[in-house]
């Protein structure tokens, strides 16, 4: 995509990443007690674990973001998300090329995920990149739904 960039998320990206989660998860996993801010922040400090914005190159807003956990040769993708309103621009996609391009480098060997069975975009958008499904997890979530386990061979 023209215009965006993707780089390491800042300290002060954080509260724009806490403000897209907030809209992209009302329920679940990162709707915790915890403000989201604080939970990338902690993030931010665990060795293993690698944040990347996709910003906007006009004003630096921050637009997406992916987490991910690398651990031996696996990657773990634990979120990405884009704001509402500049999502299907092929920003998701443009974060998890990069998260791909980071797996090649280090030589992992598979990347990992866990997804709502009712997410339909990003079950869409794993299943573009050609993740393919492992099984589902009954249960998986405080609300009770299950989630579907998908896996990229490298
Ligand atoms: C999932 C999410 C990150 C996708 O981001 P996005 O920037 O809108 O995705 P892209 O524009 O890069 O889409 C890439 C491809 O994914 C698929 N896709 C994306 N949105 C989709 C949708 N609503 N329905 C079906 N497929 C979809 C399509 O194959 C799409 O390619 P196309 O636009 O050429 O058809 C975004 O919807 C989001 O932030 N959702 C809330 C957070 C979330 O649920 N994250 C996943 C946690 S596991």
């Amino acid at each position: 995509m023209s215009g965006v960039v993707v780089e390491t998320m800042r300290e002060d990206d954080l509260e724009g990443a806490a403000r897209i989660d907030a809209e992209a998860f009302t329920q679940g996993e990162l709707a915790r007690a915890t403000p989201r801010s604080e939970q990338l922040r902690e993030e931010l400090v665990r060795p293993w674990a690698r944040l990347r914005v996709a910003r906007s190159g006009a004003d630096g807003e921050v637009l997406g973001y992916a987490l991910f956990w690398h651990v031996v040769d696996e990657i773990h993708l634990l979120n990405v998300a884009v704001a509402s309103a500049h999502r299907r621009r092929g920003l998701g996609r443009l974060l998890l090329d990069d998260l791909l391009a980071y797996a090649r480098a280090h030589a992992a060997a598979k990347v990992l995920l866990e997804v709502r069975v009712g997410n339909a975009p990003a079950i869409g958008l794993y299943r573009a990149l050609r993740f393919e499904d492992l099984g589902v997890r009954k249960r998986y979530y405080d609300d009770g739904e299950d989630a579907l386990e998908m896996m990229l061979t490298l």
